[in-house]
């Protein structure tokens, strides 16, 4: 692994597109995609995400189609996030545990099975909804939760991990510093559950990843139920590469001839920089795009063997791009936060800008285009600010 530059913040409309060049032939990994999908119907709340076809952003773009999944609220949470951290930490603790809880029917009889394991603390860094879900599945599961949030985490992201129930400690420095942190907490009576990897640690981000195909198995029905055909092109935000991983896996298990292209923030390209060396690459210094999800500096080692050779290109932008994005989701009624609106504003900045002309062409008239929303309002004050407009009510609760 080498590092790379600093990178000054990039709050304007800063732009690259990028072909993969590290593009070629995927790994093959097998997920059971069945089973994931089976835990998560078990889950209070669990329903699947709407598939959104957006005429009027098509028409903007230029292309045949556009589809949203809109993960504005997942188990009543403002991020899909959930769907990675609960199924890690049922197969984490399903490790500790020595058996198999089933058969159970729903959380509280899997509660119950999993008592014998108390007291016991799920721990997890996060930059927001990872550690969020980390700290709901805790609390469904009657154990205790710890979550290290990077210093600069905004307040509302941090009393939603705490209205959680979970201890919350701010740490000095960016995000890799407290994923770095919440490594030295795994004991005999705590797990950490990470959606990124290190050496000697890997199990549990890659299970956070077959957490995720839940939303490409969702996609898959509604795709299905409307009659049409797996998109050209599948836009995917890019914090460590755990989704992004889930995105090359489905990809791969369709034989699918569509274009993947990740976006990330200009100050956090971490997928973008190590595509570009050829090796694993992290940023020196810290990342405070407003995109608070992929502040992230290191691409996560087990995502990064289908993520590099898996994505066809990368976009990386401003967080002007990523504001921009915000409103126009919000005019076409779908609540995105910041991250949430990334892979839009990626969209957004290489119609505007040009740029790869490998890309541009992806992108063209004839395309079907599927963006992943991968976020709500997760900090309604910061929602607010972008849109301009005082909004009564609670995340989740719509778009003016
Ligand atoms: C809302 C949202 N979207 C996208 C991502 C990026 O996912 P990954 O870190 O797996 O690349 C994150 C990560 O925290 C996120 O919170």
């Amino acid at each position: 692994m080498s590092s790379a530059q600093a990178v000054a913040p990039a709050t304007g409309t800063e732009f690259a597109a990028v072909v993969n060049p590290l593009a070629g032939p995927v790994p093959r990994v097998e997920v059971p995609t069945a089973e994931v999908l089976a835990f998560h119907r078990r889950l209070p709340g669990y329903e699947p995400t709407p598939l959104l076809s957006v005429p009027a952003l098509a028409e903007r773009l230029g292309v045949a189609s556009l589809l949203v999944k809109a993960e504005s609220s997942r188990f009543g949470l403002p991020a899909f996030k959930m769907l990675g951290a609960s199924w890690a930490v049922y197969k984490a603790l399903r490790e500790r545990l020595g058996a198999d809880p089933e058969p159970w029917h729903d959380v509280d009889e899997l509660a119950e099975r999993l008592s014998p394991l108390r007291p016991f603390t799920l721990v997890a860094a996060t930059d927001g909804n990872h550690g969020r879900a980390v700290a709901r599945m805790a609390r469904l599961v009657g154990l205790g939760a710890r979550i290290f949030v990077p210093a600069g985490t905004t307040d509302a992201r941090i009393a939603g991990i705490a209205s959680e129930g979970a201890e919350v400690i701010v740490v000095p420095g960016n995000y890799d510093t407290a994923v770095a942190r919440s490594a030295e907490e795994e004991g005999p009576r705590s797990a950490v559950i990470s959606d990124t990897s290190w050496p000697g640690y890997s199990e549990v981000p890659r299970w956070v990843t077959e957490g995720y195909s839940t939303m490409f198995a969702e996609i898959d029905s509604s795709l299905a139920a409307a009659g049409r055909r797996q998109p050209d092109a599948v836009v995917v935000p890019i914090g460590v590469g755990a989704l992004a991983a889930a995105a090359v896996e489905h990809a791969q298990r369709h034989g699918s001839r569509g274009a993947l292209v990740g976006v990330e923030p200009t100050d956090a390209a971490c997928a973008t920089a190590s595509a570009l060396a050829g090796e694993l690459v992290t940023l020196r210094g810290e990342q405070h795009s407003i995109m608070a999800g992929l502040n992230c500096g290191t691409p996560s080692p087990v995502a990064w063997p289908l993520v590099s050779r898996g994505m066809t290109g990368f976009l990386t932008i401003g967080d002007e791009w990523a504001r921009r994005a915000v409103r126009e989701l919000a005019a076409v009624g779908v609540e995105a936060g910041e991250t949430g609106a990334a892979a839009l504003g990626g969209l957004d900045a290489l119609r505007d800008r040009g740029g790869a002309e490998a890309l541009e062409r992806v992108f063209g008239p004839t395309a079907d285009v599927l963006v992943l929303v991968t976020e709500g309002a997760s900090d309604l004050g910061a929602w607010r600010r972008i849109l301009g407009v005082e909004v009564v009510g609670t995340p989740g609760g719509g778009v003016p």
